[in-house]
């Protein structure tokens, strides 16, 4: 049942291509239009407040697309629900929640849902399974098709949630501006090309050979910018899951306001670059490396300029920076399974861990 493989998770990392044709199959028009099923152009007319809540895995590919939004000019919020369950945002009918939810039990999703639907939103389960208590609950849901997960750490779900949270913010933004994303045509290309570049990135299996220096150490950090800031959150949480190691994430830019301080040669760096502002982020890595870490960067392997700077480079095939971070994420998945692997851990069923939570 695991195909031979180890770990149902590294089977469902070398899923993800396949789980990402059906994320996007039949929903681009040979015009290059979003065909989302229930959700036709002007269905989301009259939106004027998109609030996400999600947990975990779930929250970091509702940052990713609220980041997209954001450069498309329609302002998100998302909330981690433990939060928004007991202290809800404002809503009214012109009100969007969407719940990003794997599992469709989460208990803290499920409660921040009902009480924005009590308060007269509309809400929108975005979930992997059908007849699942969001998709049931929800005014409308919308299916990431990622097929089963059995692995704890989510993997396969987290990039079919942003194939299909991308294609619902082109939606949302040409109901909700008036005009599609000026950028449509290349990020749509990128999602039509991501099963291949995802199983390019798998089939370098860069990280089997690094995760050697990833052992006994006091701390891993993850940095990232834009869709590289939840990409870099989503590997520590993998790493810090399975692993058991210590680990954290931050936006790049926030490093000299506190976390610096704990960087030593000591404390790898994992950076992602997604081929916006890397130039910024390139400063960043100058930052710790003076500081004697050691940095492991995932990025194009068009730009040699971030190749050049860092310690140790994951390469993922060159394409629109709203693509890459699902490509970089992918590289972090594999650093931390080797990872863990290596440190004889529980990696399908980490300690203390379920694969749904459903109680608050
Ligand atoms: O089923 P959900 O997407 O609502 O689950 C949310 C989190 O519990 C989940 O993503 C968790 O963080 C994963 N184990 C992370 O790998």
């Amino acid at each position: 049942e695991r195909d031979g493989f180890e770990h149902y998770m590294l089977k469902e990392i070398h899923e993800q291509p396949s789980a990402l044709e059906r994320a996007v199959n039949g929903r681009v028009t040979a015009e290059g239009d979003v065909h989302l099923e229930d959700f036709p152009s002007g269905s989301f007319a009259g939106v004027d407040d998109v609030q996400f809540v999600a947990c975990g895995t779930s929250y970091h590919a509702a940052l990713y697309a609220r980041q997209l939004l954001a450069e498309r000019g329609v302002p998100a919020q998302v909330f981690s629900a433990g939060e928004y369950a007991t202290t809800p945002a404002p809503v009214d009918e012109n009100t969007l929640v969407v719940a990003v939810t794997q599992s469709g039990e989460t208990a803290d999703t499920l409660a921040s849902v009902r009480q924005a639907d009590a308060a007269g939103a509309r809400t929108l389960a975005v979930t992997n399974v059908v007849g699942s208590t969001a998709a049931r609950e929800c005014d409308d849901a919308l299916f990431i098709r990622a097929g089963p997960e059995i692995g704890v750490a989510a993997t396969k779900t987290f990039s079919s949630q942003v194939a299909v949270l991308s294609l619902l913010v082109e939606r949302l933004t040409e109901d909700i501006t008036g005009s599609p994303g000026e950028d449509r045509a290349g990020l749509l290309r990128a999602l039509d090309r991501l099963p291949g570049d995802v199983q390019q990135v798998i089939d370098q299996s860069g990280p089997a050979g690094l995760a050697d220096r990833f052992r006994d150490r006091e701390g891993h950090f993850f940095i990232g910018r834009g869709v590289g800031f939840p990409v870099a959150l989503e590997g520590a949480l993998k790493f810090k899951e399975i692993t058991y190691e210590h680990a954290e994430g931050f936006a790049a830019g926030e490093l000299k306001h506190g976390p610096l301080a704990l960087v030593t040669p000591d404390t790898p760096v994992f950076a992602v670059f997604t081929g916006r502002h890397d130039e910024k982020t390139l400063h960043n890595v100058e930052e710790v490396q003076s500081r004697g870490a050691t940095v492991v960067g995932v990025g194009s392997e068009a730009t040699p300029e971030v190749a050049a700077t860092v310690d140790d480079f994951l390469p993922i095939p060159d394409t629109h920076p709203a693509a890459a971070g699902v490509l970089a994420n992918v590289q972090l998945q594999l650093v931390s399974y080797h990872v863990a692997d290596l440190l004889g851990r529980s990696i399908d069923k980490p300690r203390n861990l379920a694969k749904s939570v459903t109680v608050e």
